[in-house]
C-alpha cells in the first residue's frame, strides 16, 4: 500500500513485513526516514537528527543554518557537486562543463498496476497485486528531471526502484553515473554480504562487516559477470537464517553494476546500485530520456531464509513470464559433456535412445553443430548444419528425436563471431573493436556490437530460419567472452561511453525478439555456466545453466549461493558423469541426483555407459523429479545447513505451501571415522501436523521435528538422502 501525506509530503511504502517512508523537507530535499521492520504510518523523520558538523557545507536555501547540510542528511537519491561527499547516484555533466546535480521535489503521483520500463526487463504484477509511486525531483539549474518509480508488490515486500532522467533545457547534459538505487541507513553497523567467485565456482557468500570508507563489488567485463553477482544484503551483525533484520538488492540487469556501500563519517551508510560507472556516458539531448534498470530490494525482519523465499516468490510470480512460469521444465539430456564436438547423427542418436528408453524428455544438441566448427575456434555467426556432421541438417535430425518420444533443443551463441566464418569476412566491422586496434580474443572469438540494428537484424533472421529448418521447442543461449576495445563503428567518438549499455539493449531486444518469434520455445540462459545468472536474464530465460561446474559436492556451494535471491525451479542442474571433469571427484549417482533434482533438472552425460542398476536409479531418478517438481517449483525453500569445509552434511529443505508436504535434502560431505550423531532441526513445517517420513513407520510431529530435530542416519562420505515427509 502507499500511504501519501500530501501536506506533510510524506510518502510510506508499506508491505505485508516492511515500511519504507520518505519526506520531502521544507526545502524540498527528499529525505530517507526509514527502511526495515513494519512500523504504523507517521511522520518518521523526527529520527533525523541535525547538528553542525564541521565541514559539512549548507545549502544556499538554509543560509546560515550550519545544521543543515546535504552531507549529513539522509537522502533517498543523492546528488553531486553540491555539499554530500558520500556516495553519488546522480553525476551530471552540463554543457558548461560542471558536474553539479542538486536534486529538489517538485511532485509526486501514484498509479495503479506496476509501472513497465521501455527495453528494459523489470518486474511485473496485474494491476489489484501492485502499485507505483512516481517522485519527481528536479535540478532547476540544469533543467534536468529525475522521476523516481517505486513498485510496491506488498505480498511479497518486494520494492522496485527505478529513475527516468529528462533533459528538459536546450543544450545536452551528459550523465556519467545514474543509480538506480540509493538507500541510507542510521547506523553502519551492519555486514555486507556478496556473492562472488569465477567462472566454475560462481556466487560463493563472502560475508564482512563494514569498514569506514567504500566497498563494492561490481562488473566491467560487459555481463553482469561470474566474479560478482548483482545481487547484494545487508545486515545486522547478528542476523542468520532465521533472526534479524537483512536487506537485500537486485539490479534486473545483465551488464555492467556496481554495488557500493560506504560508511560514512558519522557511523551512517550508504549503498548504491546500478550501472557501473566505469566507460560510462550517456549523452542526453534536450527532451531526451535515460531510464536506469530496475533495482528490486526486500528487507526481512526474520533473517535471510525469509528474505529469500520472498524474493524466491517474487521472481517466480513477477518476473517470470509466459507458459514456463507454471509448466513443468522437461528432464533434458546434454550432448556437451557427453561428446563435446566428437559427434555425428548416429551417435546423436544413439545418445538420444538411451536417453529416450530411460525416460528423458528433451534431448539437447549443445555446441558443434554448425559451420565447419570441430573445435570452439571456429564458425560462431554461420548459423546452419554441418551437414558432414549431420546429413540431412537439423529437420532431420530433430525429426528422428521426435520419433523417439523426444523434443528436440538447441545451443547457440548468437552474441559471437569467429574471425573464419562467413559473416566476420563480410562484416569485420560487425564485431567491437576500435579501428586501429588488434583484436583481443575471448576463447578465440570475437563480440558481435549488438548496439547496432543491422547486426541484430541479421541475427534475427538468421535464428528465425533455423527455427523453421526444424521443430525446435528449446533453445540454450550462450556467451563465451567477456567485453573488452568495447567501441562501436556505428557511434560517434562522444558517445562511445554508451556502447556497454546499448550492447545490453540489444541483447534484450533480441531476446524478445527471438521470443516471439517462437512462443513457448524455453530459452535457458548460460554463460560459460553462470556469468550471467541475473535477474536481468530471467525476465527472458526463465532458467539458467548455474555453472559449468557439474560436480555436484562443488554445486552445493553454487547452488547454496545462487538460493539467496533465485529460486531453484531457475538453476541448471544436471548430472554429469564420474569421475568429474572439473574436480575429478566421483560422488555416487545418486546423490548427483539428490543435488541437481534441487533445479532444473536433467543429464549431461552419455547414459549408454552406465551399468543396469544404474540404469534403473536413472528411470527411478526422472520419475522422482516429476513427482517433486511441483514442490520444488512452487514450494518455500528452506536452506538448513550450509555448506561446510569440515564435512558436515548439507541440508535443505522443501515445503509445500500448505505444509502439508516436505522433501528433505541431505548430502554428505567428507567422512572421517567415529562420527558425530547429527540431529537435523526442520524448518516451515506446520508444529500441530504429524508427519510420515519416506518408508517410517513413526509419524512424526511438526513441532519435534522443527524444535528437536530429526535424527540422521550415519552417512557414508558423499552420500545423500531425499526424504519425503508427509502430513497424515
Ligand atoms: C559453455 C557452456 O556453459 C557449456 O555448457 C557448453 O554449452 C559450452 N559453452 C559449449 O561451448
Amino acid at each position: 500500500m502507499i500511504i501519501q501525506d500530501e501536506t506533510k509530503r510524506i510518502f510510506t511504502l508499506q508491505t505485508c513485513n516492511t515500511t519504507y517512508q520518505m519526506k520531502a523537507d521544507q526545502n524540498g530535499l527528499l529525505l530517507h526516514t526509514y527502511y526495515g521492520p513494519k512500523i504504523r504510518e507517521g511522520d518518521l523523520s523526527r529520527l533525523i537528527r541535525y547538528a553542525d558538523r564541521g565541514f559539512s557545507p549548507n545549502p544556499n536555501e538554509a543560509g546560515n543554518d550550519r545544521t543543515y547540510s546535504l552531507d549529513t542528511l539522509p537522502q533517498e537519491y543523492s546528488g553531486s557537486g553540491a555539499g554530500d561527499f558520500r556516495l553519488p547516484s546522480l553525476e551530471l555533466e552540463l554543457s558548461d562543463g560542471s558536474h553539479v546535480a542538486d536534486l529538489r521535489y517538485t511532485g509526486s503521483q501514484q498509479e495503479r498496476g506496476k509501472y513497465a520500463l521501455e527495453g528494459l526487463p523489470s518486474f511485473f504484477a496485474p494491476e489489484d497485486q501492485a502499485e507505483t509511486l512516481v517522485i519527481t525531483l528536479e535540478d532547476a539549474v540544469a533543467q534536468v528531471r529525475v522521476e523516481m518509480l517505486y513498485g510496491v508488490f506488498e505480498d511479497c515486500d518486494l520494492i522496485t526502484r527505478a529513475v527516468r532522467i529528462t533533459n528538459r533545457g536546450g543544450k545536452p547534459v551528459r550523465l556519467r553515473r545514474a543509480a538506480s538505487l540509493c538507500l541510507d541507513f542510521p547506523s553502519a553497523q551492519l555486514d555486507f554480504i556478496t556473492f562472488d567467485g569465477g567462472h566454475v565456482k560462481e556466487r560463493g557468500l563472502n560475508r564482512t562487516p563494514l569498514r569506514p570508507g567504500i566497498q563494492s563489488v561490481g562488473s566491467i567485463r560487459g555481463i553482469s559477470s561470474h566474479q560478482h553477482n548483482p545481487f547484494i544484503m545487508l545486515c545486522e551483525p547478528s542476523a542468520d537464517e532465521d533472526h534479524g533484520t537483512c536487506y537485500g538488492a537486485a539490479l534486473v540487469y545483465s551488464g555492467n553494476f556496481e554495488a557500493a556501500v560506504e560508511r560514512a563519517q558519522f557511523e551512517d551508510a550508504r549503498l548504491t546500485l546500478g550501472i557501473h560507472p566505469f566507460h560510462f556516458c550517456w549523452t542526453l539531448e534536450p527532451g531526451e530520456v535515460f531510464t536506469t534498470p530496475e533495482a528490486a530490494m526486500i528487507c526481512s525482519p526474520r533473517g535471510f531464509g525469509q528474505m529469500s523465499r520472498q524474493f524466491h516468490r517474487a521472481v517466480r510470480e513477477h518476473l517470470l513470464r509466459d507458459v514456463w512460469r507454471d509448466r513443468r521444465k522437461p528432464v533434458l539430456v546434454n550432448s556437451w559433456e557427453a561428446a563435446y564436438f566428437d559427434f555425428d547423427t548416429p551417435k546423436l542418436l544413439r545418445l538420444a535412445r538411451e536417453a529416450a528408453n530411460l525416460g528423458v524428455e528433451l534431448f539437447v544438441l549443445d555446441d558443434g553443430w554448425f559451420g565447419h566448427r570441430d573445435d570452439d575456434s571456429s564458425s560462431l555467426g554461420d548459423w546452419w548444419a554441418n551437414e558432414k556432421k549431420l546429413p540431412g541438417g537439423l529437420g532431420a535430425l530433430a525429426t528422428e528425436i521426435n520419433a523417439l518420444g523426444m523434443e528436440f533443443g538447441l545451443w547457440i551463441e548468437p552474441e559471437m563471431v569467429s574471425e573464419d566464418s562467413q559473416l566476420y569476412q563480410k562484416h569485420p566491422d560487425w564485431a567491437l573493436n576500435p579501428p586501429s586496434r588488434p583484436h583481443t580474443r575471448g576463447r578465440c572469438q570475437l563480440v558481435l556490437d549488438y548496439t547496432r540494428p543491422e547486426v541484430r537484424e541479421y541475427v534475427a533472421q538468421a535464428l528465425e530460419k533455423l527455427l523453421k529448418t526444424a521443430h525446435i521447442s528449446y533453445l540454450k543461449w550462450d556467451m563465451n567472452r567477456a567485453l573488452t576495445q568495447v567501441w562501436s563503428a556505428a557511434l560517434p567518438s562522444e558517445r562511445q561511453g554508451e556502447v556497454y549499455h546499448r550492447y545490453v539493449l540489444g541483447v534484450y531486444d533480441l531476446l524478445e525478439r527471438v521470443r516471439a518469434m517462437s512462443p513457448g520455445t524455453l530459452i535457458e540462459g548460460c554463460s560459460g555456466g553462470g556469468g550471467r545468472f541475473d535477474m536481468g536474464m530471467l525476465y527472458y530465460t526463465p532458467q539458467i545453466w548455474c555453472s559449468d561446474n557439474t560436480d555436484a559436492i562443488d554445486r552445493l556451494r553454487i547452488q547454496y549461493g545462487t538460493s539467496f535471491a533465485y529460486p531453484p525451479s531457475t538453476m541448471g542442474a544436471h548430472v554429469s558423469a564420474v569421475p568429474n571433469e572439473q574436480t575429478g571427484r566421483s560422488v555416487p549417482l545418486e546423490t548427483r541426483g539428490t543435488v541437481a533434482m534441487s533445479g532444473t533438472f536433467g543429464y549431461e552425460m552419455d547414459l549408454g555407459t552406465l551399468p543396469e542398476e544404474e540404469k534403473n536409479l536413472v528411470r527411478h531418478q526422472i520419475r522422482d523429479y516429476r513427482e517433486s517438481y511441483q514442490l520444488i517449483q512452487s514450494g518455500d525453500y528452506y536452506r538448513l545447513s550450509p555448506p561446510s569445509p569440515d564435512g558436515a552434511p548439507t541440508a535443505w529443505l522443501h515445503v509445500s505451501q500448505d505444509r502439508r508436504e516436505a522433501l528433505l535434502c541431505v548430502v554428505s560431505g567428507q567422512v572421517h571415522a567415529g562420527p558425530p550423531f547429527r540431529c537435523l532441526r526442520l524448518k516451515g513445517l506446520d508444529p500441530e501436523k504429524q508427519y510420515r517420513v519416506t518408508g517410517g513407520e513413526e509419524l512424526w510431529p511438526g513441532d519435534v521435528l522443527m524444535e528437536a530435530g530429526f535424527p540422521l542416519p550415519m552417512l557414508r562420505e558423499y552420500q545423500s538422502l531425499r526424504l519425503w515427509l508427509k502430513a497424515e
